[in-house]
């Protein structure tokens, strides 16, 4: 299984690396080649890269490692996604990072899967900060990361890709229930960065 990381920036960055370190086949994206080429070469081995379209191309699984705002671009220009599992990881924010630009009655994630019709959306990593990527940051802690999808073979791929990198998949139910997963991504923001409690913090859901 190949997975495209698409961008290079702090969870574009993040995830190659602990996907690659964990096994996986991982190409990295972006839509400047050169951008790419310079991550892959520090990630080692397993470490492919090239243009959005490329790493597409070779990918079962897509996952979109941008600012929400810059999704709809870049889908422009990742040629053929039908039949891939897209990742959105988005926390559709405002530019002070204190609120969100949709929600309540859709998210980021419904958008981006009406932008991608023959792909699979699944949502997920959005409640990760960049700083718990790395599998020594989390301290031996199974951090919960909440997978919403409509479609089950999709929601299960990304679920064994979470289990493989030490996080604890929670299915979180269908791609509308994003709704509510990115709101609970705004409120790790404000207790990361407003609250004072840094980003090593994220959210569980815990039965009693
Ligand atoms: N950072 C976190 O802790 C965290 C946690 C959970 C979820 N998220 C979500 O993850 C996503 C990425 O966040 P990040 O922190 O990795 O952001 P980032 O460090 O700013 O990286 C963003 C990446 O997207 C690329 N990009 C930006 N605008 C673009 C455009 N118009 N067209 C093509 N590429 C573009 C950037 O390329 P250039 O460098 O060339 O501009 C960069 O590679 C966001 O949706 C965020 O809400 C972030």
């Amino acid at each position: 299984m190949t997975i495209a990381v698409i961008g290079t920036g702090n969870m574009g960055a993040g995830l190659a690396r602990m996907l690659a370190e964990a096994g996986s086949d991982v190409v990295i994206g972006h839509h400047d080649p050169a951008k790419a080429a310079a991550l892959a070469a520090e990630l080692g081995a397993n470490v492919e890269a090239g243009g959005v379209a490329a790493a597409v191309k070779l990918a079962d699984i897509v996952i979109l490692a941008l600012p929400y705002g810059a999704v709809a671009d870049v889908l422009k220009e990742a040629g053929d996604l039908k039949g891939k599992v897209l990742v959105d990881i988005s926390n559709p924010v405002t530019p002070d990072f204190r609120g969100l630009v949709v929600g309540h009655s859709t998210s980021a994630a419904e958008e981006i899967q009406a932008l991608a019709p023959g792909a699979k959306v699944v949502k997920a990593f959005n409640t990760i900060f960049a700083q718990l990527l790395p599998v020594e940051a989390r301290k031996g802690k199974a951090l919960q990361v909440f997978i919403a999808s409509d479609d089950e073979r999709a929601k299960d791929a990304v679920s064994r890709l979470a289990a493989s990198a030490g996080f604890e998949p929670v299915d979180a139910g269908p791609l509308a229930n994003a709704r509510f997963i990115e709101p609970i991504g705004e409120m790790n923001i404000h207790f990361g960065f407003f609250l004072g409690k840094g980003p090593s913090v994220a959210p569980a859901w815990v039965q009693i």
